[in-house]
Protein backbone atom coordinates (compact mmCIF):
# COMPACT_ATOMS: atom_id res chain seq x y z
CA UNK A 1 0.00 0.00 0.00
CA UNK A 2 2.64 2.24 1.06
CA UNK A 3 4.37 1.66 -2.12
CA UNK A 4 1.46 2.45 -4.34
CA UNK A 5 1.13 6.24 -2.64
CA UNK A 6 4.98 6.52 -2.70
CA UNK A 7 4.52 5.97 -6.62
CA UNK A 8 1.74 8.76 -6.80
CA UNK A 9 3.37 11.19 -4.97
CA UNK A 10 6.41 10.33 -7.17
CA UNK A 11 4.36 10.98 -10.38
CA UNK A 12 2.75 13.99 -8.62
CA UNK A 13 6.02 15.65 -8.22
CA UNK A 14 7.39 14.69 -11.55
CA UNK A 15 4.53 16.40 -13.68
CA UNK A 16 5.28 19.80 -11.09
CA UNK A 17 8.87 19.57 -11.91
CA UNK A 18 8.86 19.51 -15.63
CA UNK A 19 5.96 22.02 -15.24
CA UNK A 20 8.40 24.37 -13.78
CA UNK A 21 11.22 23.40 -16.01
CA UNK A 22 13.56 20.87 -14.31
CA UNK A 23 13.62 17.36 -14.14
CA UNK A 24 12.32 15.86 -10.81
CA UNK A 25 14.78 12.95 -10.57
CA UNK A 26 17.68 12.29 -12.70
CA UNK A 27 18.57 8.58 -12.41
CA UNK A 28 21.91 9.37 -13.06
CA UNK A 29 22.38 12.45 -10.78
CA UNK A 30 24.71 11.66 -7.76
CA UNK A 31 23.94 15.40 -5.41
CA UNK A 32 26.25 17.05 -4.02
CA UNK A 33 24.69 16.85 -0.68
CA UNK A 34 24.13 13.18 -0.81
CA UNK A 35 27.91 13.40 -2.10
CA UNK A 36 28.70 15.11 1.18
CA UNK A 37 27.03 12.92 3.52
CA UNK A 38 28.46 10.06 2.28
CA UNK A 39 31.70 11.91 2.72
CA UNK A 40 30.50 12.85 6.30
CA UNK A 41 30.50 8.97 6.39
CA UNK A 42 33.41 8.06 5.61
CA UNK A 43 34.87 10.56 8.12
CA UNK A 44 32.65 9.02 10.67
CA UNK A 45 34.44 5.74 10.21
CA UNK A 46 37.51 7.29 10.19
CA UNK A 47 36.56 9.38 14.17
CA UNK A 48 35.36 5.35 15.35
CA UNK A 49 38.87 4.10 14.25
CA UNK A 50 40.47 7.12 15.95
CA UNK A 51 38.05 6.05 19.14
CA UNK A 52 39.49 2.84 19.15
CA UNK A 53 42.89 3.91 19.14
CA UNK A 54 42.09 5.98 22.00
CA UNK A 55 41.34 3.11 24.13
CA UNK A 56 44.30 0.52 22.67
CA UNK A 57 46.86 3.53 23.53
CA UNK A 58 45.43 4.23 26.95
CA UNK A 59 45.75 0.59 27.98
CA UNK A 60 49.20 0.65 26.19
CA UNK A 61 49.19 -0.90 23.19
CA UNK A 62 51.43 0.31 20.80
CA UNK A 63 51.41 -2.38 18.25
CA UNK A 64 49.10 -0.18 14.97
CA UNK A 65 50.35 2.94 15.13
CA UNK A 66 51.45 2.80 11.06
CA UNK A 67 47.18 2.35 10.97
CA UNK A 68 46.62 5.64 12.93
CA UNK A 69 48.99 6.92 10.31
CA UNK A 70 47.17 5.78 7.28
CA UNK A 71 44.04 6.64 9.23
CA UNK A 72 44.97 10.44 9.34
CA UNK A 73 46.73 10.79 6.14
CA UNK A 74 43.01 9.53 4.72
CA UNK A 75 41.58 12.66 6.63
CA UNK A 76 44.62 14.86 5.10
CA UNK A 77 44.15 14.38 1.81
CA UNK A 78 40.27 13.33 1.11
CA UNK A 79 38.32 15.30 4.21
CA UNK A 80 40.48 18.71 4.56
CA UNK A 81 42.23 18.42 1.25
CA UNK A 82 38.78 17.71 -0.92
CA UNK A 83 35.86 17.47 1.20
CA UNK A 84 36.40 20.61 3.04
CA UNK A 85 37.74 22.61 -0.30
CA UNK A 86 34.30 21.84 -1.81
CA UNK A 87 32.80 23.58 1.27
CA UNK A 88 34.77 26.37 1.20
CA UNK A 89 34.80 26.97 -2.98
CA UNK A 90 31.22 26.14 -2.93
CA UNK A 91 28.69 25.94 -0.20
CA UNK A 92 30.03 28.67 2.60
CA UNK A 93 30.24 31.49 -0.54
CA UNK A 94 26.42 31.20 -1.26
CA UNK A 95 25.85 31.25 2.43
CA UNK A 96 27.73 34.27 2.97
CA UNK A 97 26.45 35.91 -0.33
CA UNK A 98 23.14 35.78 1.42
CA UNK A 99 24.17 36.97 4.44
CA UNK A 100 22.88 33.36 6.04
CA UNK A 101 24.14 31.62 8.73
CA UNK A 102 27.35 33.81 9.78
CA UNK A 103 28.34 33.11 12.71
CA UNK A 104 28.03 29.17 12.33
CA UNK A 105 29.69 29.21 8.63
CA UNK A 106 32.63 32.09 10.57
CA UNK A 107 32.94 28.71 13.07
CA UNK A 108 33.29 25.88 10.45
CA UNK A 109 35.75 27.82 8.83
CA UNK A 110 38.18 28.33 11.48
CA UNK A 111 37.47 24.68 12.69
CA UNK A 112 38.85 23.50 8.79
CA UNK A 113 41.80 25.30 10.03
CA UNK A 114 41.97 23.94 13.38
CA UNK A 115 41.40 20.59 12.36
CA UNK A 116 44.13 20.82 9.44
CA UNK A 117 46.71 22.28 12.05
CA UNK A 118 45.86 19.23 14.70
CA UNK A 119 46.38 16.87 11.79
CA UNK A 120 49.42 17.85 10.68
CA UNK A 121 50.44 17.85 14.59
CA UNK A 122 49.20 13.85 15.26
CA UNK A 123 51.29 13.02 11.74
CA UNK A 124 54.34 14.86 12.78
CA UNK A 125 54.18 13.06 15.88
CA UNK A 126 53.13 9.54 14.28
CA UNK A 127 56.42 10.04 12.27
CA UNK A 128 58.89 10.14 15.05
CA UNK A 129 60.56 7.12 15.91
CA UNK A 130 59.25 7.83 19.91
CA UNK A 131 55.77 9.53 19.53
CA UNK A 132 54.43 10.84 22.54
CA UNK A 133 51.25 8.74 23.24
CA UNK A 134 49.83 10.45 25.79
CA UNK A 135 49.33 13.41 23.78
CA UNK A 136 48.41 11.61 20.63
CA UNK A 137 45.55 10.12 22.79
CA UNK A 138 44.67 14.05 24.05
CA UNK A 139 44.65 15.21 20.33
CA UNK A 140 42.69 12.48 19.17
CA UNK A 141 40.11 12.86 21.57
CA UNK A 142 40.06 16.89 20.83
CA UNK A 143 39.52 15.99 17.57
CA UNK A 144 36.76 13.41 17.87
CA UNK A 145 35.06 15.43 20.21
CA UNK A 146 34.78 18.98 17.63
CA UNK A 147 34.39 17.34 14.12
CA UNK A 148 31.26 15.28 15.77
CA UNK A 149 30.07 18.76 16.68
CA UNK A 150 31.43 20.42 13.19
CA UNK A 151 29.93 17.48 10.83
CA UNK A 152 26.59 17.37 12.30
CA UNK A 153 26.03 20.77 12.40
CA UNK A 154 26.85 20.54 8.60
CA UNK A 155 24.11 17.77 8.04
CA UNK A 156 21.92 19.26 9.97
CA UNK A 157 21.86 22.85 9.15
CA UNK A 158 23.89 23.86 6.04
CA UNK A 159 23.46 20.99 3.54
CA UNK A 160 19.42 20.53 4.16
CA UNK A 161 19.26 24.65 3.18
CA UNK A 162 22.23 24.78 0.43
CA UNK A 163 19.86 23.34 -1.89
CA UNK A 164 17.15 25.63 -2.30
CA UNK A 165 20.04 28.55 -2.27
CA UNK A 166 20.94 27.79 -5.81
CA UNK A 167 19.39 26.87 -9.46
CA UNK A 168 19.19 23.33 -10.05
CA UNK A 169 21.89 23.89 -13.05
CA UNK A 170 24.54 25.23 -10.73
CA UNK A 171 23.27 22.65 -8.34
CA UNK A 172 23.69 19.76 -11.10
CA UNK A 173 27.04 21.47 -12.25
CA UNK A 174 28.41 20.99 -9.43
CA UNK A 175 27.46 17.30 -8.97
CA UNK A 176 29.20 16.65 -12.23
CA UNK A 177 32.76 18.82 -10.91
CA UNK A 178 32.37 16.90 -7.85
CA UNK A 179 32.28 13.56 -10.03
CA UNK A 180 35.14 14.47 -11.77
CA UNK A 181 37.41 15.80 -9.44
CA UNK A 182 37.19 12.35 -7.22
CA UNK A 183 38.42 10.63 -10.27
CA UNK A 184 41.18 12.56 -11.16
CA UNK A 185 42.10 12.82 -6.97
CA UNK A 186 41.52 9.52 -6.05
CA UNK A 187 41.54 7.41 -9.36
CA UNK A 188 38.38 6.28 -11.73
CA UNK A 189 36.78 4.44 -8.75
CA UNK A 190 36.37 7.96 -6.73
CA UNK A 191 35.45 8.22 -3.25
CA UNK A 192 34.98 3.92 -3.59
CA UNK A 193 38.25 3.83 -2.93
CA UNK A 194 38.15 5.51 0.11
CA UNK A 195 35.18 3.67 0.98
CA UNK A 196 37.94 0.42 0.51
CA UNK A 197 41.07 2.37 2.77
CA UNK A 198 38.51 2.76 5.53
CA UNK A 199 37.22 -0.19 5.45
CA UNK A 200 41.01 -1.69 5.17
CA UNK A 201 41.86 -0.21 7.85
CA UNK A 202 38.74 -1.60 10.00
CA UNK A 203 39.82 -4.94 9.12
CA UNK A 204 43.44 -4.93 10.08
CA UNK A 205 42.44 -3.63 13.38
CA UNK A 206 39.84 -6.38 13.87
CA UNK A 207 36.73 -3.49 13.53
CA UNK A 208 35.19 -5.37 10.79
CA UNK A 209 34.39 -9.24 9.97
CA UNK A 210 32.32 -8.31 7.09
CA UNK A 211 32.80 -7.52 3.64
FE1 LIG B 1 33.22 21.34 7.16
FE1 LIG C 1 31.84 18.64 6.00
Amino acid sequence: MSGKILQVIHRFLKKKASARGFEYFSEDLVSPVQDLMLEHGVLRRILLIYRHFIKTLSRGDTSNLPLLQRAAQMVNFFIENYHEKIEEMYLFPVFKKKGLEKSLIDELENEHELGRGMTQEILSQLSLSEPDIKWIISRLTKYVDFYEKHSAEEDTIIFPQFQDLISRPAYENLGKLMETSEDFLFGKDGVESMLLEVSSIEKELGLKDHG
